[in-house]
């Protein structure tokens, strides 16, 4: 049996992992702590595994406090740039035993468009992503799309690309998106979305495009579930979920 505890539990993700975890056999939901709610309460619960799904800004403190108390943990919040990756590495170095998973998206489809993404991105000359989401985000771009630009910009040096065409001489601030590495990132917030993401690629004479739409959270659970039950086995900091489903 594995005894789960969930922060951020009254949050949308939260709710549904919760709802997730406790209609899934084989796990225990021990705790569903929200804001205000002391983590000093998870010591000797017999926690197993802590899934955090807070905010940016909360993140790093639960880490601190749930791997330096020997509890794994499965992240979803989003967020995590290089310097908070470190100083998560950091805490895991000090821990060697925990287990750590922080995955910038949980949906299997999107782990699998990032992956197609990132091989496309070695054949075309152009790529740029779009990424759409609910109004009630807080961070952008999304962290699926940061790393899926990543993965795309890396390949993309990898490939020996050279700079993208783009004859764009005067623009609005923004106008032209964000960059990750040298792709160019648009974010759009609009009222009945859940969280989408199309990749854009084009070479001479044609386009490919690849799109994932998240309709539901419990789209995301699968993931989630996967996370929890492969976090106990693999000990140190792992980021993103596709390094599990490649163990599967
Ligand atoms: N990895 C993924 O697949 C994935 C998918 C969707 C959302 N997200 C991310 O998950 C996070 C949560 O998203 P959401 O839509 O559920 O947000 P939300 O605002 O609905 O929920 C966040 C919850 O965390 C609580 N919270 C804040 N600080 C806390 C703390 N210190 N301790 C405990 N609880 C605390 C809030 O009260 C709230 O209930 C965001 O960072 C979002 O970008 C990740």
């Amino acid at each position: 049996m594995i005894n789960v505890a969930v922060l951020g539990a009254k949050g949308r993700m939260g709710a549904e992992v919760v709802k997730a975890v406790e209609a899934q056999d084989g796990m225990t939901l021990i705790a569903a702590l929200d804001l205000g709610d002391s983590l000093e309460q998870l010591i000797g619960s017999g926690t197993h595994v802590v899934v955090d799904f807070t905010t940016p800004d909360a993140v790093i403190d639960n880490l601190k406090f749930v791997i330096n108390n020997g509890m794994n943990v499965v992240v979803g919040t989003t967020g995590f740039d290089e310097k908070k990756i470190a100083i998560v590495d950091g805490i895991c170095k000090q821990n060697p035993e925990v287990g750590v998973l922080i995955a910038p998206n949980f949906a299997i489809g999107a782990v699998l468009m990032m992956e197609f993404a990132a091989k496309a991105a070695h054949y075309f000359e152009s790529a740029e992503i779009i990424e759409l989401h609910h109004p009630d985000k807080v961070d952008a771009p999304s962290g699926t799309a940061a790393r899926t630009a990543q993965l795309m910009s890396d390949a993309r040096k990898a490939a020996g690309l050279s700079a993208m065409p783009d004859a764009t001489k005067t623009s609005l601030d923004g106008a032209r998106g964000s960059r990750v590495g040298d792709i160019a990132v648009h974010s759009v917030r609009i009222l009945g979305l859940v969280a989408h993401q199309e990749v854009i690629l084009g070479g001479v004479g044609q386009t490919l495009t690849i799109r994932h739409d998240s309709l539901d959270r419990a789209g995301f659970m699968p993931g989630v579930l996967l996370g929890i039950r492969k976090v106990l086995t693999h000990p140190g900091l792992t980021h993103g979920l596709d390094k599990f489903m490649e163990r599967d």
